[in-house]
């Protein structure tokens, strides 16, 4: 696909071989502090993400991420609810690396994940977004997402502030 500042993105499934690209991505995110609940104390080694990579390699699951001049800058997962009867549940988490954010790679990934789950038999996905978070809730507003419920100071940040979280959800069929 094509940026908005007319590079080209790849967007693929994750290999074990990104772990190291998806840390820097995840760092980035968390050191700029906005969206993100984590703190900068809390940012997880190359490990942990090659873990994460490693739950995603099978079929029923979906993690992608979003490529440019050969660098990751963005991921997306979808990540079902292991039990038969709630296999057609999900949950998304996303995030785009913050040089590259307004670019549109943040729409071709929640696109390309709504089209799998809809390919995936999965009928509902939900997720959790920071009541501040302007631009994701615009963002998962635009594809159908609805805040379902809002759950008050739930987050407590070290520095004092306190902020909402909504959690949404997105039906299909
Ligand atoms: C939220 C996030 C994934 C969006 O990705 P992105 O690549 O910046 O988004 P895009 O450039 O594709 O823009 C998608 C939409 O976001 C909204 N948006 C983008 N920039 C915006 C801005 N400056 N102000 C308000 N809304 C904005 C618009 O609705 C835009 O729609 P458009 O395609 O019609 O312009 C990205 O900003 C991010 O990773 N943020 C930090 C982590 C995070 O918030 N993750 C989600 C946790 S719930």
């Amino acid at each position: 696909m094509q940026l908005r500042d007319g590079r080209v993105a790849v967007i693929r499934p994750a290999e074990l071989s990104d772990a190291r690209q998806l840390q820097a991505v995840n760092a980035a995110i968390v050191r700029a502090d906005r969206g993100v609940v984590m703190e900068v104390s809390e940012i997880r080694p190359t490990d942990h993400w090659r873990a994460h990579i490693a739950r995603f390699l099978h079929p029923g699951d979906l993690l992608l991420v979003a490529e440019v001049d050969g660098v990751v800058v963005g991921s997306l997962d979808i990540e079902r609810i292991p039990v038969d009867s709630l296999y057609h549940n999900a949950e998304l988490s996303m995030g785009v690396t913050p040089t590259h954010q307004g670019l549109g790679l943040g729409r071709a990934l929640v696109d390309a994940g709504l089209e799998w789950s809809i390919d995936h038999e999965i009928g509902r996905l939900e997720l959790y977004c920071l009541a501040d978070n302007h631009r994701a809730l615009a963002l998962y507003e635009s594809v159908g997402f609805v805040r379902a419920y809002l759950r008050k100071a739930f987050v407590r940040r070290r520095d004092g502030r306190v902020v909402d979280d909504w959690y949404m959800e997105w039906t299909h069929g």
